[in-house]
């Protein structure tokens, strides 16, 4: 069973990026099957520090061919920016280790500027999207008027389409949301150039990688976002416009349903949040500072992708509990552990009730209307040792042990690793109880 799964069980940010880059060890091809550049996944090997924001995570290890699949919505501009990042950084990057399909859908300035229009319009109700063009571009998919990666091949059609393409958002723009349009040629001779420079990735990849599991390859599907951002399955609407969950992968990759050896839910010790949308174990004030960071750390909770301070909140079993439904977790990865250090205490929701005192243990109705329930905690000991130096799970404080077993045991799933640093080495394995 060659083909391992690694989502992020809450709203995104969870570490995805650097357990993807653990993981990409023991893994030939790494690919991505949902999103777009909305999604940061932070890699940091010794004192150098990758953001990606399309690439595979997998792609900082130097055999690991990376895989662009057919569920996601890709910005050609970033994409070239980011190849080019690597390039600068010592990663190659060339057609044989980096391939996207075909069917994958194309984000244009054009998705941009509607995504940023839409938003502004919607004021105090918007999103808090990551302004990308992510929810345009899946309308178009969906709408059937989008743009693939295909027609980037056809140079004859090519301008034609793209011409189309951009009168179609400035009559948006213009009579939906009385923005400014956008000048067509340069835009139109733009995306030309990008298409002369992609062409030679662009593939067939579901095709490559049932020829790849079907020869015993090891393939490390890599999430973007987080279950609760799925558009099927997460907080609606505050969500993506993509299917995030596990259950994704095959559709976004185009390939047929097979075994899959681990579904592996990234998980940090506490709970973030970027944008809007319900959050029934949120903190603010002095706790909240404590959990985000002000700043002066790289890993402080301010967005990969944005900039924008993350809400924090406290870790939430209910949610973890239908992450792991939606997903059919096998296991969970901690991450962020080091941040709970020296707290006063450490909050965990084990289950939630409603107005009348009635208590559940799963959200009744999916995770979108949580605004009635309000969370039950369970108040563990917390610890004043830093753990950024402690690499044996027996080294780990007593407290910070006995929360990573209540974690097990409230969602029952088995924590297989810790994070206790950004740093690749950072990481600890946890023993089966
Ligand atoms: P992703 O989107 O799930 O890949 O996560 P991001 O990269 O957006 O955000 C996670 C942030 O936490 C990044 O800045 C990581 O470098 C950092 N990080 C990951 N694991 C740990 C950890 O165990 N401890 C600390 N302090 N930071 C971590
Ligand atoms: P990674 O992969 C955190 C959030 C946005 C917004 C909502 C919709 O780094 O975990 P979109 O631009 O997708 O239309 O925004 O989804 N969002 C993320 N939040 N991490 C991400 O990706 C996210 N990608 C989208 O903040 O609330
Ligand atoms: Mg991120």
């Amino acid at each position: 069973m060659p083909l391992k799964i690694l989502v992020g069980t809450q709203w995104g940010d969870e570490g995805k990026g650097r357990i993807v880059d653990l993981l990409s060890a023991q893994s030939d091809y790494v690919a991505r099957f949902n999103g777009g550049d909305n999604a940061g996944h932070t890699v940091t090997v010794a004192s150098k520090t990758f953001k990606l924001h399309l690439i595979p995570s997998g792609i900082i290890h130097s055999h690991t061919l990376g895989i662009l699949g057919n569920g996601l919505v890709i910005n050609p501009q970033s994409l070239l920016a980011e190849m080019d990042m690597l390039r600068n950084a010592g990663i190659e990057v060339n057609p044989q280790r980096l391939k996207i399909s075909f069917a994958a859908h194309m984000i244009t300035a054009g998705h941009v500027a509607l995504d940023k229009a839409k938003e502004t319009t919607l004021g105090n109700s918007k999103i808090g999207t990551t302004g990308r063009g992510i929810g345009p571009a899946y309308t178009d998919k969906a709408n059937r008027s989008g743009l693939r990666l295909l027609d980037l091949l056809s140079p004859t059609h090519l301008p034609e389409k793209l011409q189309d393409h951009f009168r179609q958002v400035n009559q948006t723009l213009q009579r939906l949301y009385a923005a400014p349009q956008l000048p067509i040629p340069e835009n139109v001779d733009r995306l030309l150039d990008f298409a002369s420079q992609l062409a030679p990735y662009i593939s067939d990849t579901g095709a490559f990688l049932e020829q790849a599991l079907h020869s015993q390859k090891r393939v490390l599907a890599e999430g973007a976002q987080g279950v609760l951002l799925d558009i099927d399955h997460g907080s609606y609407p505050f969500v993506t416009s993509s299917n995030v969950a596990a259950t994704g992968v095959f559709t976004g990759l185009g390939i047929g349903i097979q075994p899959v050896s681990a579904v592996i839910g990234a998980t940090k010790a506490f709970q973030s949040r970027v944008g809007a949308g319900p959050f029934p174990t949120e903190v603010e004030g002095e706790m909240a500072e404590l959990l985000r960071g002000t700043g002066a750390n790289p890993w402080d909770e301010f967005g990969t992708t944005t900039g924008r301070p993350r809400r924090v909140g406290w870790l939430d079993g209910v949610l973890l509990r239908y992450a792991s439904r939606i997903n059919g977790l096998t296991e969970l990865v901690l991450t962020k552990l080091d941040i709970l250090s020296g707290l006063p205490a450490i909050q965990i929701c084990t289950a939630y009730k409603d107005e009348n005192g009635s208590q559940f243990e799963q959200a009744p109705m999916g995770v979108s209307d949580l605004q009635k329930f309000s969370p039950i905690y369970s108040t563990l000991p917390a610890w004043n040792e830093k753990l950024e130096e402690i690499h044996d799970w027996h080294r780990l404080p007593q407290a910070a042990r006995d929360y990573v077993r209540f974690v097990e045991k409230i969602v029952n799933l088995p924590v297989a690793m810790v994070s206790v640093g950004p740093e690749r080495s950072q990481i600890i394995s946890v023993p089966r109880e």
